[in-house]
């Protein structure tokens, strides 16, 4: 059966020291508890080793933000998902809408690094959601639906089953206007019903779909609380330990 997944998306926040008192701090609240979900924290690059080093591997994972379109060579300043495999991390977030948005990631820009994330172990967490305008439109199941078919319906039923989906409604990211919880389960419903279509019950049952977008404290339960709903892919709220231990024991 599917996992619950609590992932922290840290973004371009904390520097190195203060990025290490937040896992230290997560894993010692976490250390108290019997988590009934994976913990993922989602740092930036140069937190990773460290991170991984600092918590508790059997309750919390570690991933990298992004991974680079080609396998290795001469692309300055990026990083390969082979160098993310070997620190340790065991996801990478993958199609972020702010990647889409702001650095012109493309449906097949992220079929490649899906590939090489898959290719080298690493598990993706690949977001997919809808902007404002899509959604007034009502156009926002047909862009999921493409999101998802371009960028990973080319996988096998057996490599599809490691992925995790993230669904963020872009609208809802950072803003603090969150999907109401039936707006979360139906587009849930919706997605699992497109893995149903293309891999079958067994894959579509095996696969947690997150949800993201000013996910909190205050609304965790509720939206976890859905059937189709398997956790939450959190930014905002994942950067004090407090705020990130309270969606953690909404399950
Ligand atoms: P937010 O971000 O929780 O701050 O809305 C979620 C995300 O972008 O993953």
């Amino acid at each position: 059966m599917r996992k619950n997944i609590v992932a922290g998306n840290w973004k371009m926040n904390k520097t190195l020291q203060e990025g290490l008192e937040l896992a230290k701090d997560v894993n010692s609240r976490v250390s108290g508890i019997a988590p009934k979900c994976q913990i993922v924290l989602g740092t930036p690059f140069i937190h990773i080793t460290e991170v991984v080093k600092t918590v508790d591997s059997a309750k919390i994972s570690v991933a990298a933000q992004n991974c680079a379109d080609k396998a290795s060579g001469a692309y300055t300043g990026e990083t390969s998902a082979a160098m993310i495999q070997s620190t340790g991390a065991k996801y990478v977030i993958l199609g972020h809408s702010e990647r889409r948005a702001y650095y012109g990631e493309t449906a097949e820009i992220l079929k490649e690094k899906t590939d090489l994330a898959l290719e080298n172990g690493l598990l993706p967490i690949f977001c997919i959601g809808e902007v404002l305008s899509e959604r007034e439109s009502n156009s926002h199941f047909d862009v999921v639906k493409k999101q998802i078919s371009e960028s990973l319906f080319h996988l096998s039923a057996e490599v599809f089953g490691k992925i995790v989906l993230a669904y963020e409604p872009v609208w809802a990211i950072g803003t603090g206007k969150t999907a109401s919880s039936d707006q979360a389960q139906e587009m849930h419903a919706f997605i699992r019903s497109l893995l149903v279509e293309k891999y079958g019950k067994e894959v579509a049952d095996n696969t947690s779909i997150l949800y993201g977008g000013s996910c909190n404290a205050g609304n965790a339960k509720e939206l976890f609380a859905n059937a189709d709903v398997d956790g939450g892919l959190i930014g905002g709220a994942s950067l004090k330990a407090e705020d990130f231990l309270a969606i953690i024991t909404a399950f």
